[in-house]
């Protein structure tokens, strides 16, 4: 019986590398185990045994069943493990960078508005913020803007009906609430919020009743700057406006201010700017934004004396500004959030 067992245990050292699936397997341990199996009849055999034997048998069978399960649950082991590594697929280096799918960036306009925002905070302007909902003193009337200019008119800007409450905008019963037509409202904001010195950017949204086309659109953004003190000329204004102009557009860009007006400057200009490196646009002069000297009405309006101080401001449209340097020629790309374009902006 012994050698019977030995048979065995030799035929499943024999076979167990050979079995390589969970059926080979099963299939195999029925030969062993099964009701017609090597092993159950030699263990029937025990029936026939004498009684004073039976123990030594016994013992015999049961080492020897022992080890064919170890040789059994090492195939099965074997299998299992298989079966996982072809579930998990080729090993991976879990240290490697991931595969990027599509790594979200800042949108294009507020890149260069960020560009913007930098180059000013390093030259000591801090950024002031006021908000998109504003009342008319705020946007026209502060800012000297007569009563019979077209941007008051209903048609030019977005009015917000009367009944409507902006809790954390104050206003006078007789006037209305309208969504900001331009950031020069935070000019007003800042000058009574702070005493002279002051020197801030605002950027912001800004809304007109405009009809959209390639250089329009009823919801913008501008970068607004102020500076305040005793002594601020015009040759501070325009060297920070040259200095602007080529960090941005580069070291050989022109500028040139023309007269122009605003109700809240005087003199006001239009500022042009002209470079040599610009693709179509190379060497053409270009308008890109509106500035001059604070007037003294504007002054009187927030309580700063206009004889101890004066002042600079200067207005642009970001995404004006970002046309030029991206090359885009119809600004309603920059809305469309189509996926193509915001993509050669990353
Ligand atoms: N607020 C003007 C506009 O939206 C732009 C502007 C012009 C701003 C002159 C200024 C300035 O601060 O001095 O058209």
């Amino acid at each position: 019986m012994q050698e019977q067992l030995n048979a065995i245990i030799a035929s499943v050292r024999d076979q167990a590398p050979k079995i390589n699936t969970r059926a080979d397997f099963e299939s195999f341990k029925a030969t062993i185990s099964g009701p017609k199996g090597s092993l159950t009849s030699v263990m029937k055999l025990m029936g026939q045994v004498p009684k004073e034997d039976k123990p030594a048998m016994g013992k015999c069978i049961n080492e020897a069943k022992t080890v064919i399960v170890a040789e059994l649950d090492a195939v099965l082991e074997r299998i299992e493990q298989a079966e996982l590594a072809a579930k998990l697929g080729p090993a991976i280096d879990p240290s490697l960078p991931g595969v990027d799918p599509n790594r979200g960036i800042l949108h294009p306009i507020a890149q260069v508005r960020e560009e913007m925002v930098h180059l000013f905070q390093r030259i000591g302007f801090s950024v002031a913020e006021a908000t998109e909902v504003d009342t008319e003193h705020f946007c026209f009337d502060a800012l000297n803007i007569p009563a019979d200019h077209p941007a008051r008119d209903m048609q030019d800007s977005y009015y917000l009906p009367h009944e409507r409450s902006v809790g954390n905008v104050q206003k006078n019963a007789d006037e209305k609430y309208l969504l900001r037509t331009h950031t020069s409202t935070v000019q007003i904001r800042t000058m009574l919020k702070e005493k002279p010195p002051i020197r801030i950017i605002a950027p912001g949204r800004c809304f007109r009743r405009d009809t959209p086309d390639a250089t329009h659109s009823a919801n913008f953004h501008q970068i607004e700057g102020l500076y305040v003190d005793r002594d601020v000329s015009l040759l501070d204004l325009k060297a920070t406006l040259d200095h602007f102009v080529k960090t941005i557009f580069g070291s050989k860009a022109k500028t040139r201010l023309r007269p122009s007006f605003f109700p809240f400057t005087e003199p006001s200009f239009e500022m042009d700017f002209y470079s040599p490196d610009l693709g179509k646009l190379s060497n053409k002069w270009l308008e890109i934004m509106g500035c001059g000297m604070v007037d003294p009405e504007v002054f009187k309006s927030v309580g700063i004396d206009p004889k101890a101080y004066t002042g600079f401001a200067f207005g642009m449209g970001i995404e004006r500004i970002a046309m030029i340097l991206q090359g885009v020629d119809d600004i309603r790309y920059y809305y469309q959030n189509d996926v193509r374009f915001l993509k050669q902006f990353a």
